[in-house]
């Protein structure tokens, strides 16, 4: 529900009450949705285990929260609204009452074809609705979704594939975007043929109608199944800890991790956050551009609004198409109230001019967001002036894939928004500040690591199939903490910022990349015998990708090399990882024991012209003049 507070003092007292009394905060907030039975405990937590419950013993389906549970007071109100890539194609829409119906029948083709409780259905499509109706359709039926972001290369999707050990693959025949058509079916064929062996069936959705290869085996048409269904389907009955879904980010080491959400507290969280954090109001147009194969998608395109009831709206396209006007073109046809996008897109749309921002009205806009990353001060300025016209406040909002909702955020005309500034927590966050030794940082007007020391409902559970892994990453860096990953300041207020990952994960254009991903997928190139990769500042990405890389002979020609390894990652992760810029150097920067010493390859990237640090203790020392050398 959305907490009664007009001030910052009113949003001080609720948060003192929601720390002070954490049980009671959030079983209130449950108790605003439709259970099939009332959880016995309401939480139970031992960050050690980790082992988190909420709503322990509390039973309900997520889809009957989102969908039956509306269809008395607003089942004939647009639930989604789809914008589509090319703006003189047909707007579509669905209401409360067709959503669920069409959920239904999807979630009935699903059960035809097999998936069941628990089964994994991997996701790998454009923004279309039926991306949506067919994750609500698996929650529907207890299936345990995972969205693969369709940027995605055939090995990323076939290692996600193989990793929850899915039975079905959903796709489309072809993604648009822009004046691009993505050949996506054919992407999961190649991803067959790697591996997917756990692989039963692959449904593919008819976006285009070209013409795609088939196997009779194994391929079905989405309409071929769905249109003859039943548009009744039971909701499968689950326990408040049953997995919801999967979905894989990356980390600093090894293979992306498959986060773990589960059904009661996601669904309490998200509804909360989407409520409080856009101060949603019936007969809203609520637009958030992200796509859903990331959490944002999963969470406040999907869950959140409707959860709430709200009117969601999913675009199919990208912001420059047919120019740099879209986003606000879109904004005015549909009259858009809250606007949620990242920092990239802004910077992006900024660089095209004003003119593009000035031809559309945007008086309707009574919130708009941002989330992904740090958003820079000329944006945020520019966001607030060219696009909210200091109507609009902006929420910087903070979170994870990991957190599943967002956790530190101003709240509109509730507290006050300062540049760069995610500023509090929600009620019932408790975020901290630590020293590199874990001790907690109680002052104002300091800089530490971010930890989070209470649970809240819709924190990650565990890391599918290799729990250690779950407590390794997050929980044993400090003990009885949440590690984030994240450096941010506390300004004298007790305002945060956010100032960016601590570890060796770098943030391109709001997507989450691990340096160690993009390495080994260098590696492959059969002409590379080391690489380095780090991140460095850019000025529209926010962060870019810069790889050092030994090859293996004297390489004659660079422009051949380097698109031999940007060929390769691509291949490998896909072409949102391919390097911006890559450096052939004849050694790395070493410890003693031999370890790489990104710091340094930081700040040469970055062009950082403060000191290096202490040198001489390295194995290589000349190496450093070296490099820097080659890079002016
Ligand atoms: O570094 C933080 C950054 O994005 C990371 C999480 O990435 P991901 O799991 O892909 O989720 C992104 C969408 C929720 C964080 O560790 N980040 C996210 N939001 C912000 C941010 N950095 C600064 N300001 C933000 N508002």
């Amino acid at each position: 529900m959305t907490l009664k507070m007009n001030t910052l003092a009113e949003y001080k007292k609720v948060y003192q009450e929601s720390v002070d009394h954490p049980e009671a905060f959030w079983s209130s907030q449950a108790e605003t949705f439709s259970w099939s039975k009332k959880w016995d405990t309401t939480l139970e937590w031992d960050f050690d285990g980790p082992n988190i419950s909420w709503f322990k013993g509390g039973k309900l389906n997520i889809t009957e929260n989102c969908l039956d549970r509306h269809i008395e007071s607003r089942g004939d109100q647009v639930a989604i609204l789809w914008e589509p890539n090319d703006p003189s194609d047909q707007v579509k829409s669905y209401t409360y009452k067709e959503l669920l119906a069409e959920v239904s029948k999807t979630a009935n083709a699903l059960k035809e074809k097999g998936i069941t409780k628990g089964d994994r259905v991997i996701f790998y499509m454009p923004m279309v609705p039926e991306l949506a109706i067919g994750v609500l359709a698996c929650a529907r039926i207890g299936a345990i979704h995972s969205v693969v972001f369709a940027g995605f290369s055939a090995q990323a999707l076939a290692d996600r594939v193989d990793d929850a050990q899915a039975k079905m693959i959903i796709c489309s025949d072809y993604n648009r975007r822009g004046q691009k058509m993505i050949p996506v079916k054919q992407v999961v064929d190649d991803a067959m043929d790697i591996g997917c062996n756990s692989i039963e069936h692959v449904i593919v959705h008819k976006n285009t109608g070209d013409k795609v290869n088939w196997s009779d085996d194994s391929d079905y048409w989405w309409h071929e199944l769905v249109d003859s269904q039943s548009d009744h389907c039971p909701a499968e009955i689950m326990d408040a800890e049953d997995m919801l879904f999967i979905l894989y980010t990356s980390g600093s080491t090894g293979k992306p991790k498959g986060v773990v959400h589960t059904c009661g507290g996601y669904m309490v969280y998200t509804c909360f956050s989407f409520k409080n954090v856009f101060q949603y109001e019936p007969g809203d147009v609520y637009w958030c551009t992200a796509d859903i194969g990331w959490i944002t998608g999963h969470s406040y395109i999907v869950y959140g609004p409707l959860l709430a009831g709200a009117t969601t709206m999913m675009f199919e396209g990208v912001p420059t198409f047919p120019d740099a006007g879209r986003f606000w073109e879109i904004c005015e046809k549909h009259k858009v109230n809250q606007f949620y996008t990242a920092p990239t897109a802004i910077r992006a749309l900024m660089a095209c001019g004003d003119h593009f921002v000035e031809k559309y009205d945007l008086s309707a806009l009574k919130v708009i967001g941002s989330v992904g990353e740090p958003i820079n001060e000329e944006a945020w300025h520019w966001y607030n002036d060219k696009v909210g016209k200091g109507n609009a406040p902006i929420v910087d909002t903070w979170w994870q894939t990991e957190t599943g909702g967002i956790l530190i955020t101003p709240l509109p005309g509730i507290t006050d928004t300062k540049p760069t500034y995610a500023s509090y927590p929600m009620p019932g966050v408790q975020p901290i500040l630590v020293n590199a030794e874990g001790v907690e940082l109680h002052e104002n007007d300091v800089e530490g690591l971010l930890c989070i020391k209470f649970p809240w409902p819709s924190m990650i559970r565990t890391t599918y199939g290799d729990h250690n892994r779950c407590k390794n990453v997050y929980f044993s860096p400090f003990p009885n903490r949440y590690f984030t990953g994240d450096g941010a300041r506390r300004d004298k207020d007790g305002r945060l910022r956010i100032i960016g990952r601590v570890d060796d994960v770098i943030n391109v254009s709001g997507h989450r990349i691990g340096t160690a991903e993009v390495e080994n997928a260098i590696n492959e190139y059969d002409q590379v015998v080391e690489s380095a990769v780090v991140g460095y500042p850019h000025e529209i990405k926010g962060q870019g990708i810069f790889a050092y890389i030994i090859a293996k002979e004297g390489v004659k020609d660079v422009d051949a090399f380097n698109l031999g390894v940007r060929t390769m990652v691509t291949k490998v992760i896909g072409p949102i990882a391919k390097p911006d810029q890559i450096l052939i150097v004849s050694g790395l920067p070493k410890t003693r024991s031999g370890k790489i010493m990104r710091r340094i390859l930081r700040k040469i990237a970055s062009k950082d012209t403060g000191s290096l640090g202490d040198i001489s203790t390295l194995l290589n020392p000349e190496i450093v003049e070296e490099i820097k050398a080659a890079l002016s």
